[in-house]
C-alpha cells in the first residue's frame, strides 16, 4: 500500500474527537479509500466517527464532492432544456418514476433517469422495468445521450463509471453498522444523483413502516440535508414528505406495478398514487421551466394524462429501450403467475394498519425481491391488494391476490399478509398523504 501524503489517523482522531473535517481533509479520505490506499479498517473507523457525531453541512457537502468526483460526471450541456430528475428515498409499491416520467417528458422537460434495483422489503425501478420483454438498462453513456435527446428522457441502471466511491462505501457502511446516518446517506443519493448530469432534482422521501427512515422527524432532517447539498451544488432541489405506512396503490411486484402505472398513465391509477405523482411531476415541470408555479405544473402534469400524450410517450421510450411495445399496449397479454390465491378477512372491522415492511417482504418471498444482490427476480410474482387502511371488510372478504410461480411458499405468504393488516371496529383518523414541503427556504407544511 503507497504511503500516504496525509496522517489518516489525525483525521480519524479528530472526527472521533467531534471536530470537524475541512473539504481537503475529507477528499484525501476518500480519495485515498477509491484508489485502494487507504484500508477498510481506517475508512471504517472515521465512518464509525461520523456516525456517532455526525457531519455538519459543509462536511456533508465536501463528502458528496469527493463521491461525486469518484467517477464521471455526465455532460447533458449539448441536450437543450432544464434537465429535471426525481429521486424517491425507497418504499413499497412506489412505481411513480414509471408514471412521472413520461408525464413530464411530454411536458417539454428532460429527465434523465439513473434508477436503483431492489433490496429487501423494497422495489427498485430497474426491475420493474426488465419485466417489461426486452427493455434494456444496461446502455453506453453514448446511447443513454441518444435516447435523451431523441425522446426527452432515458431510463437507465447505474454504471461503475457513476460515483464508484459510493458503491465501495455503502458495501463497507452495510457491514460496519454505518448506513443508517443522516449525512452519510445524503452523500450517498446525491452523489449518484449529481453525477447524472441534471440541473434540478424532486425529492421523495418517505417515512413510516415501508421506508428506510421509519420516523417522520428523520425523514425530515434526511430531506433537509438533501435539499441543502442540492442548493450547495448549485441544482435547485425541493423534497417532499410522503407517507409510507401502507402500500403505495393496489399493486406490489415488478410487472403489476408496471401495469398499475400503465392504468395511471391512462388515467385509471389509484388516487394515492396519481396525487403525489402529480405533485412530483407539477414540481418537476415547474423546475424544468414549463410552468410559472408548481400547481401550473400539476395542470399539465393531469392534462398530459388527459389527453393521452404521457402514454404516447411511454410507448416511445419503451420502444427506444428496446421492449415490446405490444404488452404495454394490451397488458392482459402479460403471462400471469402459475398460482394466484386470495388472502380472505377471518373477521370483520375496518382496517387500521397495513406493515408496509411486512408486505414488502411477503412480496420478496413470493418471487419480486431479493435477499442478496444476485438472486433474480420473478416479473410476474407479488400481490394485489383489494382494500386500504380506512376500509371496512366483512369477514371472509378478499383482503389481497398474491401472484407467484413458486408454489411452496404461497401458504407462508397468505399467514404473513393476513399479519401485517390490522382490524379494528373503530374507524382509523385519514392520514395525510403527503406532510410537508422542504426548499431552499425551509420546511413548509403541505397543504393539499
Ligand atoms: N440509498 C442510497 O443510495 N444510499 C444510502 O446510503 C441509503 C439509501
Amino acid at each position: 500500500m503507497p504511503k500516504q501524503t496525509f496522517n489518516p489517523v489525525t483525521l480519524i482522531r479528530k472526527k472521533r474527537d467531534g471536530g470537524v473535517l475541512n473539504e481537503a481533509e475529507i477528499k484525501n479520505l476518500i480519495d485515498a479509500y477509491t484508489s485502494d490506499d487507504l484500508p477498510d479498517y481506517q475508512m471504517s473507523a472515521f465512518l464509525m466517527a461520523s456516525y456517532l457525531n455526525g457531519l455538519n453541512d459543509d462536511e456533508a457537502a465536501a463528502l458528496t464532492k469527493s463521491m461525486l468526483h469518484s467517477g464521471i460526471v455526465l455532460d447533458l450541456s449539448d441536450i437543450p432544456g432544464v434537465k429535471v430528475d426525481k429521486h424517491s428515498t425507497g418504499g413499497v409499491g412506489d412505481k411513480l418514476s414509471l408514471i412521472l416520467a413520461p408525464i413530464v417528458a411530454s411536458c417539454g422537460v428532460p429527465v434523465p433517469m439513473i434508477s436503483g434495483r431492489g433490496l429487501g422489503h423494497t422495489g427498485g425501478t430497474l426491475d420493474k422495468l426488465e419485466s417489461i420483454p426486452g427493455f434494456t438498462v444496461d446502455i453506453s453513456l453514448d446511447r443513454y445521450k441518444e435516447i435523451l435527446k431523441a425522446e426527452n428522457m432515458v431510463l437507465a441502471g447505474q454504471t461503475e463509471e457513476i460515483a464508484p466511491a459510493d458503491k465501495r462505501l455503502y458495501s463497507l457502511r452495510d457491514v460496519t453498522a454505518t448506513v443508517e446516518s443522516i449525512p452519510l446517506i445524503a452523500g450517498s443519493i446525491m452523489s449518484k444523483k449529481l453525477a447524472e448530469g441534471i440541473d434540478a432534482l424532486v425529492l421523495d422521501v418517505k417515512f413510516g413502516s415501508g421506508a428506510f427512515m421509519k420516523n417522520k422527524d428523520d425523514a425530515l432532517r434526511l430531506a433537509e440535508t438533501l435539499v441543502g447539498i442540492g442548493e450547495q451544488f448549485g441544482k435547485e432541489t425541493i423534497a417532499y414528505l410522503t407517507n409510507m405506512e401502507q402500500p403505495l396503490g393496489f399493486a406490489v411486484g415488478n410487472w403489476l406495478e408496471v401495469k398499475e402505472s400503465i392504468d395511471g398513465l391512462k388515467g385509471d391509477g389509484p388516487d394515492d398514487v396519481m396525487e403525489i405523482t402529480h405533485l412530483l411531476a407539477g414540481t418537476m415541470i415547474y423546475l424544468g421551466k414549463k410552468a410559472s408555479t408548481v400547481d401550473e405544473g400539476i395542470e399539465k402534469s393531469k392534462a398530459a394524462v388527459a389527453d393521452g400524450s404521457a402514454f404516447k410517450k411511454w410507448v416511445d421510450i419503451v420502444r427506444a429501450h428496446d421492449g415490446d411495445t405490444e404488452v404495454i399496449e394490451n397488458p392482459s397479454q402479460y403471462p400471469s403467475a402459475s398460482s394466484i390465491e386470495p388472502v380472505k378477512a377471518t373477521s370483520s372491522g375496518y382496517i387500521t394498519e397495513m406493515d408496509a415492511f411486512e408486505m414488502g417482504m411477503v412480496s420478496l418471498e413470493l418471487g419480486a425481491g431479493r435477499r442478496a444482490k444476485e438472486d433474480e427476480v420473478d416479473p410476474a410474482a407479488g400481490f394485489l391488494l383489494h382494500k386500504k387502511i380506512g376500509d371496512y371488510v366483512n369477514e371472509n372478504e378478499t383482503l389481497a391476490t398474491l401472484h407467484t410461480n413458486n408454489e411452496s411458499n404461497m401458504s407462508d405468504c397468505k399467514d404473513n399478509m393476513l399479519k401485517a393488516i390490522t382490524l379494528s371496529d373503530n374507524q382509523p383518523d385519514h392520514h395525510k398523504q403527503i406532510t410537508h414541503r422542504v426548499d431552499k427556504n425551509g420546511i413548509h407544511d403541505y397543504k393539499s
